[in-house]
């Protein structure tokens, strides 16, 4: 049987779109079978449509309390099967451990910074702002903390002198479209696990992160 992911957006669903030609592809072995977004405007789920990929909106200004949305958002998911993975791809919702834990070790997410640093918005101006001379974008299993848990990977790609916040945030999404596929491909049919917070591959626990560079 294919693995199944669903991926959760919250806008322009790039990275789901990179998640699902992989699968078209065969460098990603598992289907995209459901996209669910916050927002019922996402552009993302044009995409799905077209692929004839089940979607679903949860809509969050519905929802007085965060656990209230998570209960919701896991209800929707399970109507539509048992993912053997959920990928955040652009979702911009915090998630509460009523959602992380009913899907430990299978909720995974990608981040346009080099985690830990910068967590949250504006992660290409604030790393032109401290004048690195690296940035990227991290995968990593997910809990409840902001753009928190244990750290799979880290994709590496240089700052320019001439980098302007859009062209240092392309060079990132590029990075990014290239390494979340190939984190899902390892931890779907790779032997990459999280065991009591700890990356494991092949049952070896990693001492750091894997570390991809993209220019
Ligand atoms: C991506 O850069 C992703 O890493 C980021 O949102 C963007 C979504 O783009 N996610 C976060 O900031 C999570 N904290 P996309 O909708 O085109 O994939």
């Amino acid at each position: 049987m294919i693995p199944e992911i669903t991926v959760l957006i919250s806008g322009r669903g790039s990275n789901m779109q990179s998640i699902h030609q992989a699968c078209l592809h065969g460098t990603l072995k598992a289907a995209v079978t459901h996209v669910v977004s916050n927002t019922i405007d996402a552009a993302g789920l044009d995409y799905a449509k077209q692929h004839d990929i089940h979607t679903s909106v949860v809509p969050h200004q519905e929802f007085e309390k965060r656990s209230d949305f998570d209960t919701e958002l896991i209800r929707t998911i399970q109507q539509h099967g048992n993912p053997d993975l959920i990928l955040l791809a652009g979702f911009m919702r915090r998630l509460t451990p009523i959602f992380t834990t009913k899907f430990d070790g299978r909720l995974i997410n990608i981040h346009p910074s080099l985690l830990p640093k910068y967590p949250g918005l504006d992660t290409h101006a604030r790393a032109l702002k401290s004048g690195d001379k690296w940035h990227g974008c991290s995968v990593h299993f997910v809990n409840e903390a902001l753009d928190g848990g244990p750290l799979i990977a880290r994709g590496i790609v240089p700052v320019l002198e001439t980098d302007t916040e859009s062209s240092l945030a392309a060079r990132v999404l590029k990075a990014e479209h290239q390494l979340f596929p190939q984190i899902a491909q390892l931890v779907l049919h790779g032997g990459l696990a999280c065991l009591d917070s700890h990356i494991k591959l092949n049952d070896t626990t990693l001492s750091s992160p894997l570390v991809y560079y993209y220019n």
